[in-house]
């Protein structure tokens, strides 16, 4: 392996992980044939194929994880190293990679904006996705932090929780339950319903209490992103059960209610984690502070969401 260049290995591991040499030269900001040399000459010096193409998709063989793995390991060390070099010379540089879940957007931009601020020599990579999602960055070893409301059982992780993150029933303000009180769960039953896409950790929330009680709602739609639900639900399409956080840009005539439905909110709270493994760089350790300290001041403010509550 002594023969193979670091810009060989980085052309490597960009391919395994967009499953496409075109996307890796695209990311790379090289040529396509660039790319194909390039594993050529790697898979010659390993003396093993690396990828395996059946039809139009990309597989990696058994010499090719193992290299994944290796690749991302060296790439980590070098990030780590550039910081560390960086922090020495008294300036915080280098890369945070972030995937956080999709409502976590509601509130993360405002605290990395200020953060950046203090930090300007950074540079940000934020991924918004959903939980089925964020679970497989992890397994990838991707980022440095994730913000989650569910962290998974079986992986090795280390979490900790800084905000409530409360899933409440919504529904149009002329619905025939906005003005209700207390409503008993079982009157959901048979409700038209805008259901979040599977892999969402909101939809197995929603459909563990519901199997819980035993309400069936009617799923109208099944919509992957927060704000496509909420214009759904101001269309009249039917109520949803979302994140309270997806409310705090809605102005006071945004024509949504939150129900006052018993089992509601559900309570469940935003926890930021690392791989128990992973050696956190100097900027992720100062990010992870900086987060647990600035969401308390925010946090409380945040909740002053202008949506007129029943509850
Ligand atoms: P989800 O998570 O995007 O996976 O539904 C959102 C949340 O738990 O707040």
């Amino acid at each position: 392996m002594i023969h193979a260049t670091l810009h060989q290995l980085a052309v490597f591991e960009a391919t395994a992980r967009l499953g496409s040499f075109t996307r890796a030269a695209e990311e790379l900001f090289i040529t396509q044939p660039t790319v194909s040399s390039q594993i050529k000459q790697l898979t010659k010096v390993v003396g093993l194929p690396l990828f395996e193409q059946i039809g139009k998709r990309l597989y990696l063989t058994e010499a090719g994880k193992e290299l994944l793995k290796t690749c991302q390991e060296i790439f980590e060390r070098l990030d780590n190293f550039e910081m560390k070099i960086a922090d020495l010379k008294g300036t915080k540089q280098g890369r945070l990679r972030l995937a956080v879940i999709t409502t976590a957007k509601y509130f993360i931009p405002r605290i990395l904006g200020a953060f950046c601020e203090q930090y300007p020599g950074i540079d940000v990579s934020l991924n918004v996705t959903n939980h089925q999602q964020i679970q497989r960055r992890m397994l990838e070893n991707q980022d440095d932090l994730y913000i989650l409301s569910q962290p998974p059982a079986e992986l090795d992780l280390h979490s900790e929780p800084f905000l409530d993150n409360p899933l409440v029933v919504i529904a149009r303000s002329d619905h025939l339950l906005a003005r209700e009180k207390n409503i008993p769960i079982k009157q959901l039953n048979g409700q038209p319903f805008i259901m979040r896409e599977q892999g969402s950790g909101t939809r197995s929330a929603v459909l563990e209490l519901f199997a819980k009680h035993k309400v069936n709602v009617t799923v109208r739609l099944e919509l992957g992103s927060n704000e496509a639900i909420k214009q759904a639900i101001a269309g009249g399409l039917g109520i949803s059960v979302l994140s309270q956080h997806t409310l705090i840009s809605e102005r006071t005539d945004s024509g949504l209610v939150i129900l006052d439905a018993q089992h509601f909110p559900i309570r469940r709270r935003w926890y930021v984690a690392h791989l128990s493994g992973k050696r956190l760089s100097v900027i992720a350790q100062a990010f992870l502070e900086y987060l647990i300290v600035k969401s308390q001041e925010i946090g409380t403010s945040a909740w002053q969401n202008p949506v007129e509550s029943r509850n």
